[in-house]
């Protein structure tokens, strides 16, 4: 630590298809700023095979993350010597790549003598809004992304409620399948989402699982299988689809699960509301929440109900590793550390007393 005024934090992540390294630096009573935040991708490796290949994955983060860290500290004009601590995504995740992750943490932690600090990845996403808009605890947490989907009383940074979640797909799985089967580039959402703005929401109606249910779990595969359907009907009956029967099938696709996502966070909101009725928030995070439609729909919603909206920048919203070392700060700032005992963890849910969600997701077992 720099004379105990500020410490500059290494964040690292590997858990699904984006290898990231991060600099963070935080200064007693000032917000922490982001010196550098490295994301690089690994779509191209993974587009022949229809989805994230956990082998590959796992090569390509050991590949990358050691040229991700020396990216992060040449933006940040630092060198090793400069960090205080090094904070690693230790789960959950493709155990592949988060022990890439957890290994190079490790040997940075050990070779420097620095503390080590595992982090949930969806700790990391969770708490996304503190380090961009300094939220205070408690807030309301909807955390949409290719393998999650949950609605979390965020209280403390280690201190979440699962009120609810998806049963079985994530939406962003439910983005990517779809972009699969319309034949548009991966990943699913943003080319998805671009297509749905030419197309009209109206034509087909698909349908909003779980809404005749009480409570906030949600479902997303039946939707997938609906637009298969009416993909293949239209098929059937002209022989393949048009540029407007994408852009008409995204539109409809997209309207149901804003539709759904606004209904279940009504809902979500009615329990946290009753709970903590003063100064209420809602915050949106993960991939998913990049969608400008969901944004927009929220946000509308919220602010019927006068409860604040908010929403982190775009590149914050999917996978990155500043998300990662602003989780590890707050850990780090309660003392807390771990050691070489640390361990990758492919299932770690946010909050250990809820019952376990149904399905399994891209990331596996749905946390
Ligand atoms: O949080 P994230 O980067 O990785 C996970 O932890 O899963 O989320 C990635 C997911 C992908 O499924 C991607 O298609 C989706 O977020 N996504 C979007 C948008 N941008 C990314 N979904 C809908 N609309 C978007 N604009
Ligand atoms: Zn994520």
């Amino acid at each position: 630590m720099n004379e105990n005024t500020e410490t500059i934090l290494l964040g690292l992540e590997s858990s699904c298809d984006d290898t990231a390294a991060a600099i963070l630096r935080a200064t007693p009573g000032a917000a922490p700023e982001i010196l550098a935040s490295i994301v690089k991708g690994q779509t191209d490796l993974h587009a022949a095979f229809g989805g994230v290949v956990p082998e590959i994955a796992a090569r390509a983060h050991a590949e990358k993350l050691d040229l991700c860290v020396e990216e992060a500290l040449t933006t940040a004009n630092l060198t090793l010597a400069d960090l205080d601590a090094v904070a690693v995504t230790a789960g959950p995740g493709l155990i592949g790549g988060v022990l890439s992750g957890v290994m190079v943490a490790k040997g940075l932690s050990a070779g420097l003598g620095i503390p080590l600090i595992g982090v949930n990845h969806l700790a990391g996403h969770a708490l996304t809004p503190r380090l961009t808009d300094q939220v205070a605890f408690p807030y309301l947490m909807l955390l949409v992304s290719g393998g999650h989907c949950q609605f979390l009383i965020a209280r403390g940074p280690e201190d979440f409620s699962r009120l609810g979640g998806t049963i079985d797909d994530a939406p962003g799985e439910a983005f990517d399948k779809t972009a699969r089967l319309l034949g548009l580039p991966q990943p699913g959402g943003p080319s998805v989402q671009s297509e749905a703005a030419k197309g009209d929401a109206k034509r087909f109606r698909f349908p909003r699982p779980l809404l005749d249910r009480p409570g906030c779990d949600m479902s997303f595969s039946g939707l997938k299988t609906a637009l298969l359907r009416a993909r293949d009907a239209l098929v059937a009956e002209k022989g393949g689809l048009t540029e407007q029967d994408r852009a008409d099938l995204c539109a409809g696709f997209q309207a149901a699960v804003v539709d759904v996502l606004s209904e279940k966070t009504r809902r979500a909101l009615d329990i946290y509301l009753t709970e903590i009725p003063t100064e209420p928030l809602l915050a949106v995070a993960g991939g998913v929440a990049a969608n400008t439609a969901i944004r927009a729909r929220l946000e509308t919603d919220c602010g019927e109900r006068g409860v604040t909206f908010t929403a982190p920048p775009l590149a914050l919203c999917t996978d990155n590793a500043a998300m990662i070392a602003y989780a590890g700060l707050e850990r780090f700032a309660k003392g807390a550390k771990d050691d070489m005992t640390l361990a990758a963890r492919p299932r770690w849910p946010l909050d250990q007393t809820a019952p376990a969600l149904l399905g399994s997701g891209k990331k596996g077992a749905k946390a």
